[in-house]
């Protein structure tokens, strides 16, 4: 790949839309000690297409409360301030991506995501994770690499499928051969220009080789393990059909053994079926049309 055509695909992908100000502003206030839901509620309020969405997420099976929660500050106090920030996060990053045209099926993406998110969330709990919703967030976003791959430059997209069906490769490898970077560099580089926090930024950078993160390897560890996983258990779809292995440095930065997986079976199926509803939100046409 020619230095200055990977440097042009570069700059296109550093314009793409930034998440919208009220979203930082709102994280920002949430990281404030003395912040009360009167105050994040008049911030969040100002952006009326995530505080329905918030509320159509609140009220879905996902989080399983009971009776309607018809406004913002209710929301706020029963889902807690972590889940809020990372529910304003999710929706406006995949906001970016709600049009990525009719021959990509974004609803098996969408599956293998919220199936890796859901996984490295049963697993955060198992593990005694002090931070499982950055988890989940990890989870959930750790492929977006791929839908600004489909976003901005779709012929490249439909050429590495071709590479991973005709020479049986894995997607990272074609996406390498036909784009000259892949989905991992370009997450981490998404998710630094969107300021998500440190171990966001590496989870996704790094699920394919979590021994390389810095700040947190085992949230890393777990979205890596979370994505086998996900792949093995047959939900979703992230681009190829193979099956990746989980590399034994993974379960050893974890301080795990292949029996802690098998531990966790039950549970993700369980909270795989309450998270389906969580896909609805970010279905396409959802995303176009919020109650
Ligand atoms: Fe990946
Ligand atoms: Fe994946």
């Amino acid at each position: 790949m020619k230095q200055d055509i990977l440097a042009r695909k570069l700059e296109r992908i550093d314009d793409l839309p930034s998440i919208p100000s009220m979203v930082f502003e709102a994280v920002h206030l949430l990281h404030q000690p003395d912040i009360t839901v009167e105050r994040l509620t008049s911030s969040i309020q100002l952006d009326q297409a995530i505080v329905s969405k918030i509320l159509r997420l609140v009220n879905s099976s996902f989080y399983g409360f009971q009776g309607r929660i018809g406004n913002l500050s209710q929301a706020l106090v029963l889902l807690g301030f972590n889940a809020v920030r990372n529910a304003i996060l999710s929706i406006s990053i995949l906001d970016i991506f709600s049009d990525l045209g009719k021959d990509f099926d974004s609803r098996l993406f969408w599956l293998h995501a919220i199936g890796t998110g859901v996984i490295c969330q049963v697993m955060g709990h198992q593990l005694k994770y002090p931070r499982v919703e950055n988890l989940f967030v990890a989870g959930l976003l750790h492929d977006i690499g791929k839908l600004v791959i489909i976003k901005l430059f779709p012929e490249d997209f439909f050429k590495i499928l071709k590479e991973v069906r005709e020479k049986d490769i894995s997607i990272i490898e074609a996406e390498r051969a036909v784009l000259g970077m892949d989905h991992t560099e370009i997450g981490y580089r998404m998710a630094e220009k969107w300021k998500l926090p440190q171990e966001i930024q590496e989870a996704l950078g790094f699920h394919h080789c979590p021994w390389n993160a810095k700040e947190n390897r085992a949230m890393s560890a777990t979205v890596c393990l979370s994505n086998c996983l996900c792949r093995a258990l047959d939900i979703g779809c992230g681009g190829d059909a193979l099956v990746p292995e989980i590399d034994p440095k993974v379960l050893t930065i974890l301080g795990i053994e292949p029996l802690f997986i098998a531990g966790c079976l039950e549970d993700i199926d369980l909270e795989m079926e309450r998270a389906k509803s969580f896909l609805t939100i970010f279905n396409e046409n959802e995303l176009r049309s919020p109650s």
